[in-house]
């Protein structure tokens, strides 16, 4: 039977802390299909079969133990191991089933991760949007759980703001959309960079919560002092229109769809894409020789790191969602970090404080599995500047 918390649940810590520098911190992190085609990398006949068909042929498969990670050790000495684990449900299943299904589902990953040995289980792309965000998957384990946003959050926001500053803009004056502004990374996300940008465009479907976002940033005050509002705040419900008058956008909205296309970016553009699936159509990078776009929190994690699984990144790089789940294994510390909607700053500061502590730190720019150079960044600087752009 499955549990429905009516708190937030925390699982006790299950180690022995006088071994700690002796033990690695032991996690796992539960992946899933993001698109129909990557069923077809390890079962290449589904390439061939209906995508409704390979998404019901999946549903009843159980997950399973995808790989182990190893090599991981921050600059303290301190190692964690762990498990990938793999759950065959695509985002439209996961969304679209019954709740006490997909659940149960997440459950059994939790558990998996249990008999590996794993304190803690982060949760990967949609297993942490669907439902209470964890907090059924938690009270229902005697491990802990996290859906690894507060680290996406300090990531998100970091990358954009080196972004915009590689790009010569100073956030002082700049006018930045947040794309999903009032969802759970969105809303925090928001918080952050109303200390930092000139103006700040909160952007999603429901005027009413936008609204009240809207109200709590006011509330803060217009202060410029350090942790209080300093931008103008704005909301709006049209995408296009929000970002047409942008210079730096996040994008951390759950819509299943693109949302921006070439023609909609100012040159000079900045976009630090956080949304999985992206956000951003892949038009952008090839049509658009004049913005800078960029994938959110991809991570390089110390050590000799090998996760046995090929998810896209570089050796030694991934998610900041997994980033969080592997410091707070690092750490012994298995609890539920991060769990429900709302993420508060102090977490996130929290985590970026670990995150200094061991090492971890944003890899450079990416997007689309490709690094973006300095020399890139200057030409499309200079291609912005002198309105060199390719024709959309
Ligand atoms: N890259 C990473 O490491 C990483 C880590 C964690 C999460 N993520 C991704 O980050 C995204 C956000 O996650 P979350 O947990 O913050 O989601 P969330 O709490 O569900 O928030 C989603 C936000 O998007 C808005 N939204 C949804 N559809 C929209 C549309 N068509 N147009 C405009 N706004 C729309 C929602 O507001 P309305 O419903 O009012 O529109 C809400 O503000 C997801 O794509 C997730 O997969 C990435």
């Amino acid at each position: 039977m499955i549990v429905v918390p009516q708190t937030p649940a925390v699982a006790p810590p299950s180690h022995d802390p006088g071994s700690r520098i002796q033990d690695p911190g032991r996690f796992a992190f539960i992946i899933h299909p993001l698109r129909i085609s990557d069923f077809a990398r390890r079962y290449p006949v589904t390439r061939k079969l209906p995508e409704r068909l390979v998404e019901l042929a999946f549903r009843p498969v159980p997950p399973r133990m995808v790989s182990h990670i190893t090599g991981i050790r921050s600059p303290t000495g301190a190692r964690a191991e762990g498990w990938f684990i793999g759950l065959p449900l695509t985002p439209r299943t996961l969304m679209d089933s019954p709740l006490e299904f997909v659940y149960r589902r997440l459950i059994q990953c939790g558990r998996l991760a249990e008999s590996l040995g794993a304190g803690i289980v982060g949760l990967g792309a949609f297993t942490k949007i669907v439902g209470d965000r964890g907090l059924t998957v938690a009270h229902n384990l005697r491990i802990a759980v996290t859906t690894g946003n507060s680290y996406t959050a300090a990531t998100a926001v970091d990358g954009a703001l080196l972004a915009a500053q590689r790009m010569g803009l100073e956030p002082a004056n700049v006018t930045a959309a947040v794309v999903g502004a009032t969802g759970s990374i969105g809303a925090v996300c928001s918080q952050i960079l109303s200390r930092s940008v000139g103006r700040l465009i909160l952007v999603a479907r429901t005027r009413e919560t936008l609204d009240a976002l809207q109200a709590r940033l006011r509330s803060a005050g217009p202060s410029t002092t350090l942790g209080a509002r300093r931008a103008d705040v704005r909301v709006e419900t049209h995408v296009k229109a929000a970002v047409r008058m942008a210079e730096v956008i996040l994008t951390v909205s759950s819509a299943t769809d693109v949302l921006i296309e070439p023609e909609d970016l100012r040159p000079g553009a900045v976009v630090c894409d956080v949304a999985r699936p992206r956000n951003v159509s892949r038009l952008v990078y090839e049509r658009r020789n004049d913005v800078l776009v960029i994938d959110g929190g991809v991570i390089e994690i110390p050590g000799e790191v090998d996760f046995g699984f090929d998810f896209g990144f570089p050796p030694k790089m991934t998610e900041a969602c997994v980033a969080e789940t592997i410091l707070l294994a690092l750490e012994h510390r298995y609890e539920n970090f991060t769990l429900g909607r709302d993420i508060t700053l102090p977490q996130v500061e929290e985590i970026a404080a670990l995150a200094r502590r061991h090492g971890f730190r944003l890899s450079g720019f990416r997007r689309f599995e490709r690094a973006i150079g300095d020399d890139e960044v200057e030409r499309i600087r200079q291609a912005a500047r002198h309105g060199r752009f390719a024709q959309v």
